[in-house]
């Protein structure tokens, strides 16, 4: 197994977290960018998220990806390299290579090393004369993939592309197509706008897997940038922003307190909040407007049950 090792600029990761969070911690609103809580407990704790009876999305995608992969194993037989952005525990995929026998090579791609690095292990045992090549690194920036011959399949399941902004989303869609290259498909897993309950609900669960996991990125501060901070003076909150039709993540701060960073000292005021993630929530015609504005040619919709979930197949315009 050859990994390839994307540099971010010529940063190594460390000095893009640091960089990233201190760059954060100084705006205002404070932010911390959501990819960062992926490291191996992050994924873990998302795994977790995933068996939660409030998170709908994961059962959601699932019960429609053996259909999917069916329905399109008849109208694409072409592809031979599938390139799965955000790969986590390689589990979704499994439905796509099951049904297109003839897929030979598989690309996954996250930032989380030692996640992927197993998962992909693990893959590559499970389906024997699969070329299984695991790509560390951040999908935000362009990635640069050998030629294949044959068409591509992009994979990005779980609605991550709704952590993406508007900009960044078209920006992301835009270098997936040059990554793919011509004749490439996309198969995207976007989260529907429902009922604010029932969103409000999949964000701040019962048993507070997702408060851990949101204040796991608190934890990676402390422990790989050496930050003073007080973990327990930070509370979980999901909020649902109606104007840009997506749920919020933030650290409330419980009282009036300081973040030390090495020299810098960041203060927050009782009751601020650091801004971790967006959620964003699409109706059918607003992702496949999106995809339009990214490069992409909507083909085909799925929804699964009541209009819980969505995926999209996109094809390249070439
Ligand atoms: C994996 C990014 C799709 O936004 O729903 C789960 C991450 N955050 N609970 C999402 C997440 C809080 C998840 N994505």
């Amino acid at each position: 197994m050859n990994e390839i090792m994307l540099s971010e600029e010529s940063f190594t990761p460390e000095q893009a977290f640091y960089q990233d969070v201190v760059e954060g911690l100084s705006d205002s609103p404070k932010r911390l960018p959501s990819k960062y809580f992926y490291d191996h407990r992050g994924s873990e704790l998302f795994e977790q998220i995933c068996e939660l009876e409030e998170y709908y999305l994961t059962r959601a995608e699932l019960s429609m990806l053996d259909r999917v992969a069916r329905d399109i194993a008849g109208s694409l037989p072409q592809i031979s390299r599938i390139v799965e952005f955000g790969s986590g525990n390689c589990e979704k995929v499994q439905y796509l290579l099951d049904r297109h026998r003839g897929v030979r090579r598989y690309l996954p791609i996250d930032v989380s090393e030692s996640f992927l690095l197993y998962h992909a292990d693990r893959l590559m045992q499970r389906y024997q004369g699969l070329e299984v090549e695991p790509v560390v690194g951040d999908f935000n920036f362009p990635i640069r993939l050998e030629d294949t011959e044959g068409g591509s399949l992009g994979f990005f399941p779980g609605s991550t592309i709704g952590n993406l902004d508007r900009w960044e989303a078209i920006r992301f869609l835009r270098n997936a197509a040059e990554s793919l290259g011509p004749k490439s498909y996309f198969l995207v897993g976007v989260d529907t706008l429902k009922d604010q309950d029932i969103l409000l609900a999949a964000y701040d669960d019962g048993q507070g897997v997702t408060r851990d996991f949101n204040l796991n990125l608190l934890r990676r501060l402390e422990q790989e940038l050496g930050a003073k901070i007080d973990i327990d003076q930070f509370e979980h909150e999901a909020r649902f922003n109606e104007e840009h039709s997506r749920i919020e993540m933030h650290l409330r701060s419980r009282c009036n307190q300081n973040i030390r960073i090495n020299g810098d000292t960041f203060s927050l005021a009782k009751g601020e909040t650091i801004h971790t993630e967006n959620s964003h929530k699409y109706t059918v015609e607003n992702f496949q407007m999106l995809a339009c504005l990214g490069g992409w040619e909507p083909r085909q919709v799925w929804l699964a049950d009541r209009g819980m979930f969505s995926i999209h197949l996109l094809k390249r315009m070439d």
